[in-house]
């Protein structure tokens, strides 16, 4: 199957720091269908070979499990080609139609790797170039828009041209291979599904954390935020991955429907939890890794003034039979105390207590997604310390290492997405009813704090956030993992 991958925003910080390593590791894997262009698309004034010098040189800062040498880059770099276009002139899009049709190939990939300012005019002027044939998928980043009639208005124009089959939204958190683990655990085992109800399960935290701050993206950060940059698209799919019923059958749609209820059954906010179950917090000076890092609004193309929030926890409920009462604690932030994505299943402690117990403990479902990839089960045995104790119960861990167990050189998750998208597969994408119904949760989040004068509460860079996050869950009786 022959295809050409047509990458809007070319040169932008996305193509060279994950999609180009992606489909060079696709590449190196053999995974990558033969016979297939890469076409790099920006304002630039570059020729083929300038463009594969500049994604050579921009290899060296990525993160890649093996350098590649020069003949293996050498190799790879024969599919990539360059064309310059101004997105927003007609006879640029005819260009690239003639180079696309002078090849024919099966599958037209368009990834729009650009600002969502651009969506819908790219999207008008690939229909009018005849750029829209049942052979086309089309590639959408996050963020698609910043609240629920932006993301319509974008939805719209997209669906005006192209069907929903070929419409391809990513949200890169599906493609991580925890993710997928997590699908693998729920839906191809039958041990955890018993337990996987409020009968049993106390709360289920998510948590992201990274240790980066705003890095270059200061401008673009700041009028987003972390409610729209994380919470409303990767903590509410992960969300949707540990709440929902099991699906009839592993098809996209049927999937997606599932994650949809799971949506549309959030329990709408009212002023009061709007108030008691929402914490906004902001990065201010501190110290990350034993290195000074500098606050929030002191970070180039912040301002200096600004109320964006840089850290979210909220305390959500799946209003349905299987949820009902669960709290559903989510919580993402920048410069926290270590890079961590993980969920952690709490259930319920032993009905009736006949041995002795260290307080607090219970059996909990750890699944890691970063840094590593791994499942923990937290039980009680017998311990060993203290000989004379009768029988005292310890806690101990079965630890599962995925990383270790089917190698560190896993399939990334831009890379398996990408392979995705060429190969016409749906299922780790999202359905624009699914994005609709994201931003209609949030979206009184955001309200709420407009009108709120008192601003994003300061938290030291280092740390876990403000101290109004654990005051959240503690009074729910529970506290985040590390604190207990
Ligand atoms: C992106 C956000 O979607 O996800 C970034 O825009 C964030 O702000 C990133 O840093 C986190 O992704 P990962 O895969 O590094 O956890």
């Amino acid at each position: 199957m022959s295809f050409d991958l047509v990458l809007f925003g070319g040169t932008g910080d996305l193509a060279w720091r994950k999609l180009m390593p992606a489909l060079f590791q696709a590449f190196r894997h053999g995974t990558l269908p033969a016979g297939g262009r890469i076409i790099g698309v920006a304002r630039d004034d570059l020729s083929d070979a300038q463009y594969r010098t500049l994604i050579q040189a921009r290899f060296d800062e990525v993160d890649l499990a093996k350098r590649p040498s020069p003949d293996e880059f050498a190799r790879f770099a024969e599919l990539l080609h360059f064309l310059r276009m101004d997105l927003s002139r007609p006879q640029d899009y005819d260009r690239l139609a003639g180079l696309l049709h002078e090849r024919g190939a099966d599958t037209v990939v368009m990834y729009l790797a650009t600002a969502p300012a651009l969506f819908t005019v790219a999207c008008e002027q690939l229909a009018a170039a005849g750029l829209n044939g049942p052979n086309v998928r089309l590639v959408l980043e996050k963020p698609l828009g910043h609240d629920l009639a932006s993301n319509r208005a974008i939805n719209q124009s997209v669906r005006a041209v192209l069907s929903e089959k070929q419409i391809f939204r990513i949200d890169h958190y599906l493609g991580k291979p925890a993710v997928q683990n997590l699908f693998a655990m729920r839906f191809g085992n039958a041990l955890f599904e018993p337990l996987w109800r409020r009968e049993n399960v106390a709360n289920i935290q998510i948590t992201i954390a990274e240790e980066l701050g705003v890095e270059k993206r200061g401008a673009f950060y700041d009028s987003t935020g972390a409610l729209r940059d994380m919470v409303q698209n990767h903590a509410l799919q992960l969300l949707c991955a540990i709440g929902m019923e099991p699906p009839i059958n592993a098809h996209a749609d049927a999937i997606r429907d599932e994650k949809l209820k799971v949506l549309r059954s959030l329990k709408p906010w009212t002023p009061t939890t709007l108030d008691q179950h929402v914490v906004r917090g902001q990065y201010a000076a501190g110290n990350v890794n034993g290195a000074a890092a500098p606050g929030y609004r002191d970070e180039p193309g912040v301002a200096a003034d600004s109320t964006t929030e840089t850290f979210v926890a909220l305390r959500a409920e799946i209003a349905n039979w299987r949820w009902a009462g669960v709290p559903f604690y989510i919580r993402t932030g920048k410069r926290l105390a270590a890079r961590d994505a993980h969920i952690v299943v709490n259930f319920r402690p032993a009905p009736h207590a006949i041995f002795s117990a260290p307080p607090g403990s219970v059996n909990r479902l750890v699944i890691n997604l970063q840094p590593r990839d791994g499942l923990q089960l937290h039980l009680l045995a017998q311990g060993q310390e203290n000989r004379r104790n009768g029988q005292a119960l310890a806690p101990v861990q079965l630890d599962l290492d995925f990383d270790k167990r089917f190698g560190s050189e896993r399939v990334g998750a831009y890379e398996r997405l990408l392979l995705d998208v060429i190969d016409g597969r749906l299922n780790l994408f999202v359905r624009s009813d699914e994005q609709e119904e994201a931003w209609r949760w949030v979206e009184p989040i955001m309200e709420h704090w407009r009108a709120d004068a008192r601003g994003p509460r300061p938290y030291a860079s280092g740390t876990w956030g403000p101290s109004a996050s654990s005051a959240m869950i503690a009074r729910d009786g529970y506290c985040w993992s590390e604190e207990c």
